[in-house]
Protein backbone atom coordinates (compact mmCIF):
# COMPACT_ATOMS: atom_id res chain seq x y z
CA UNK A 1 0.00 0.00 0.00
CA UNK A 2 1.44 3.37 -1.27
CA UNK A 3 1.03 5.99 1.65
CA UNK A 4 0.68 9.47 0.31
CA UNK A 5 0.81 12.70 2.17
CA UNK A 6 -1.10 15.46 -0.48
CA UNK A 7 -0.18 19.28 -0.14
CA UNK A 8 -2.23 21.78 -1.17
CA UNK A 9 -2.95 25.96 -0.62
CA UNK A 10 -6.46 26.37 -2.07
CA UNK A 11 -9.57 24.51 -3.68
CA UNK A 12 -8.07 21.17 -4.04
CA UNK A 13 -10.15 19.97 -6.82
CA UNK A 14 -6.77 17.88 -7.58
CA UNK A 15 -6.77 16.15 -4.17
CA UNK A 16 -10.81 15.68 -4.83
CA UNK A 17 -9.88 13.98 -8.27
CA UNK A 18 -7.58 11.54 -6.12
CA UNK A 19 -9.70 10.79 -3.20
CA UNK A 20 -12.56 9.69 -5.93
CA UNK A 21 -10.27 7.80 -7.64
CA UNK A 22 -9.25 5.90 -4.84
CA UNK A 23 -13.18 5.34 -3.92
CA UNK A 24 -13.90 4.05 -7.62
CA UNK A 25 -10.63 1.95 -7.85
CA UNK A 26 -9.39 4.03 -10.50
CA UNK A 27 -6.36 4.11 -8.31
CA UNK A 28 -5.17 0.95 -6.24
CA UNK A 29 -2.71 0.55 -3.65
CA UNK A 30 -2.61 3.61 -2.12
CA UNK A 31 -3.65 5.75 0.95
CA UNK A 32 -3.93 9.47 1.64
CA UNK A 33 -2.62 9.32 5.26
CA UNK A 34 -2.48 12.70 5.81
CA UNK A 35 -3.15 16.54 3.94
CA UNK A 36 -1.33 19.28 4.84
CA UNK A 37 -2.04 23.07 3.55
CA UNK A 38 0.27 26.05 3.78
CA UNK A 39 -3.01 28.00 4.31
CA UNK A 40 -5.59 27.44 7.11
CA UNK A 41 -8.58 28.44 5.29
CA UNK A 42 -7.92 26.35 2.39
CA UNK A 43 -11.07 24.52 1.28
CA UNK A 44 -8.97 20.80 0.64
CA UNK A 45 -9.01 20.29 3.99
CA UNK A 46 -12.68 20.57 4.58
CA UNK A 47 -13.11 18.35 1.45
CA UNK A 48 -10.09 15.63 3.28
CA UNK A 49 -11.66 16.14 6.49
CA UNK A 50 -15.10 15.16 5.24
CA UNK A 51 -13.41 12.39 3.90
CA UNK A 52 -12.33 11.54 7.60
CA UNK A 53 -8.61 11.80 6.28
CA UNK A 54 -6.26 13.67 8.77
CA UNK A 55 -5.80 17.42 7.58
CA UNK A 56 -3.75 19.84 8.94
CA UNK A 57 -2.72 23.15 8.31
CA UNK A 58 0.73 24.58 8.27
CA UNK A 59 1.10 27.94 7.95
CA UNK A 60 4.08 30.39 7.62
CA UNK A 61 2.21 32.87 9.45
CA UNK A 62 2.57 30.91 12.52
CA UNK A 63 6.47 31.03 12.41
CA UNK A 64 8.92 33.38 13.16
CA UNK A 65 11.02 32.77 9.89
CA UNK A 66 11.18 30.67 7.00
CA UNK A 67 13.46 28.28 8.74
CA UNK A 68 11.25 27.45 11.20
CA UNK A 69 7.96 26.82 9.00
CA UNK A 70 10.32 24.69 6.43
CA UNK A 71 11.34 22.42 9.88
CA UNK A 72 7.22 21.98 11.04
CA UNK A 73 6.50 21.61 7.39
CA UNK A 74 8.86 18.35 7.06
CA UNK A 75 8.19 17.40 10.26
CA UNK A 76 4.30 17.31 9.54
CA UNK A 77 5.03 15.29 6.52
CA UNK A 78 7.77 12.84 8.17
CA UNK A 79 5.07 12.22 10.91
CA UNK A 80 2.67 10.85 8.52
CA UNK A 81 5.45 8.27 7.24
CA UNK A 82 4.69 8.95 3.67
CA UNK A 83 6.11 6.62 1.13
CA UNK A 84 5.21 9.67 -1.74
CA UNK A 85 4.49 13.53 -1.12
CA UNK A 86 2.11 14.29 -3.84
CA UNK A 87 1.83 18.10 -4.40
CA UNK A 88 -1.53 19.30 -5.61
CA UNK A 89 -1.69 22.47 -6.55
CA UNK A 90 0.98 23.10 -3.44
CA UNK A 91 1.98 26.91 -4.06
CA UNK A 92 5.40 26.78 -1.58
CA UNK A 93 8.93 26.53 -2.60
CA UNK A 94 9.61 22.73 -1.28
CA UNK A 95 12.90 23.32 1.73
CA UNK A 96 15.68 21.50 0.14
CA UNK A 97 16.03 19.54 3.14
CA UNK A 98 12.53 17.86 2.30
CA UNK A 99 13.99 17.40 -1.54
CA UNK A 100 16.91 15.68 -0.32
CA UNK A 101 15.02 13.89 2.55
CA UNK A 102 12.47 12.55 0.42
CA UNK A 103 14.56 12.39 -3.25
CA UNK A 104 12.23 11.01 -6.41
CA UNK A 105 9.33 10.71 -4.13
CA UNK A 106 7.81 13.86 -4.31
CA UNK A 107 5.49 14.52 -7.34
CA UNK A 108 4.11 17.90 -8.70
CA UNK A 109 1.27 18.40 -10.94
CA UNK A 110 1.88 21.71 -13.13
CA UNK A 111 -0.71 23.42 -15.60
CA UNK A 112 0.89 23.42 -18.46
CA UNK A 113 2.97 21.56 -21.03
CA UNK A 114 6.44 21.49 -19.73
CA UNK A 115 8.67 23.29 -20.54
CA UNK A 116 6.52 26.03 -21.82
CA UNK A 117 5.06 28.17 -18.85
CA UNK A 118 7.05 26.61 -16.42
CA UNK A 119 9.69 28.13 -13.70
CA UNK A 120 9.59 30.80 -10.78
CA UNK A 121 6.48 32.74 -10.80
CA UNK A 122 4.47 30.50 -13.05
CA UNK A 123 1.56 28.92 -11.17
CA UNK A 124 -2.05 29.00 -11.21
CA UNK A 125 -4.13 31.34 -13.11
CA UNK A 126 -0.45 33.26 -14.42
CA UNK A 127 0.37 30.41 -16.58
CA UNK A 128 -2.95 30.44 -18.36
CA UNK A 129 -2.65 33.93 -18.82
CA UNK A 130 0.84 33.66 -20.21
CA UNK A 131 -0.49 30.60 -22.54
CA UNK A 132 -3.22 32.69 -23.68
CA UNK A 133 -0.84 36.16 -24.43
CA UNK A 134 1.48 33.57 -26.35
CA UNK A 135 -1.36 32.72 -28.14
CA UNK A 136 -0.55 29.16 -27.91
CA UNK A 137 -3.39 26.49 -29.82
CA UNK A 138 -2.51 24.05 -26.87
CA UNK A 139 -1.49 23.50 -23.89
CA UNK A 140 -2.25 20.97 -21.17
CA UNK A 141 -0.69 19.54 -17.66
CA UNK A 142 2.40 17.69 -16.74
CA UNK A 143 3.31 15.49 -13.66
CA UNK A 144 6.47 15.15 -12.74
CA UNK A 145 9.43 14.23 -9.78
CA UNK A 146 10.16 17.35 -7.95
CA UNK A 147 13.69 17.99 -7.78
CA UNK A 148 15.55 21.20 -6.58
CA UNK A 149 14.60 23.19 -9.42
CA UNK A 150 11.32 25.03 -9.96
CA UNK A 151 9.28 22.41 -12.64
CA UNK A 152 12.70 20.83 -13.38
CA UNK A 153 12.21 17.54 -12.27
CA UNK A 154 11.94 14.26 -14.54
CA UNK A 155 8.45 14.13 -16.39
CA UNK A 156 6.36 11.35 -15.27
CA UNK A 157 2.91 12.17 -17.59
CA UNK A 158 1.48 14.54 -20.11
CA UNK A 159 -1.46 15.49 -21.38
CA UNK A 160 -2.33 18.00 -24.07
CA UNK A 161 -5.20 20.24 -24.10
CA UNK A 162 -7.09 22.23 -26.81
CA UNK A 163 -7.48 26.46 -26.44
CA UNK A 164 -10.26 27.53 -27.79
CA UNK A 165 -11.00 30.91 -29.49
CA UNK A 166 -12.70 33.07 -27.11
CA UNK A 167 -11.03 31.21 -23.93
CA UNK A 168 -10.51 33.34 -20.71
CA UNK A 169 -7.70 32.36 -18.02
CA UNK A 170 -10.52 30.70 -16.26
CA UNK A 171 -11.72 28.95 -19.22
CA UNK A 172 -8.84 27.55 -20.16
CA UNK A 173 -7.63 26.35 -16.41
CA UNK A 174 -10.65 24.57 -16.16
CA UNK A 175 -10.44 23.07 -19.13
CA UNK A 176 -6.97 21.56 -18.78
CA UNK A 177 -7.86 20.92 -14.92
CA UNK A 178 -11.23 18.27 -16.26
CA UNK A 179 -9.27 17.18 -19.14
CA UNK A 180 -5.69 16.92 -18.16
CA UNK A 181 -5.06 17.55 -14.20
CA UNK A 182 -7.81 15.68 -12.73
CA UNK A 183 -6.88 12.48 -15.30
CA UNK A 184 -2.80 12.35 -14.87
CA UNK A 185 -2.57 13.00 -11.25
CA UNK A 186 -4.53 10.18 -10.45
CA UNK A 187 -2.77 7.94 -13.47
CA UNK A 188 0.69 8.77 -11.96
CA UNK A 189 0.07 8.10 -8.45
CA UNK A 190 -1.54 4.07 -9.80
CA UNK A 191 1.34 3.82 -11.71
CA UNK A 192 3.67 4.86 -8.84
CA UNK A 193 1.59 2.51 -6.16
CA UNK A 194 1.29 -0.44 -8.51
CA UNK A 195 5.46 -0.55 -9.28
CA UNK A 196 5.96 -0.61 -5.91
CA UNK A 197 7.30 -3.37 -4.55
CA UNK A 198 6.64 -3.46 -0.69
C1 LIG B 1 -3.95 23.44 -10.25
O1 LIG B 1 -4.31 23.95 -11.50
C2 LIG B 1 -2.50 23.05 -10.24
O2 LIG B 1 -2.06 22.52 -11.45
C3 LIG B 1 -1.85 24.38 -9.96
O3 LIG B 1 -2.67 24.97 -8.98
C4 LIG B 1 -4.02 24.54 -9.18
C5 LIG B 1 -4.59 24.03 -7.87
O4 LIG B 1 -5.96 23.74 -7.97
N1 LIG B 1 -0.50 24.22 -9.53
C6 LIG B 1 0.49 25.04 -9.89
O5 LIG B 1 0.30 26.04 -10.57
C7 LIG B 1 1.87 24.64 -9.39
N2 LIG B 1 2.89 25.41 -10.04
P1 LIG B 1 -6.70 22.79 -6.92
O6 LIG B 1 -6.39 23.32 -5.52
O7 LIG B 1 -8.15 22.94 -7.25
O8 LIG B 1 -6.21 21.38 -7.12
Amino acid sequence: MLRICVCVSGGGTNLQAIMDAIDNGTVTNTKIVRVISNNKGAYALERARAKGIDAVAISPKDFENRELFNDALLAGVDEAEPDLIVLAGFLVVIPPKMIKKYEGRIINIHPSLIPSFCGTGYYGLKVHEAALARGVKVTGATVHYVDEGTDTGPIIMQKAVEVIDGDTPKTLQQRVMEQAEWIILPQAINSIANKKER
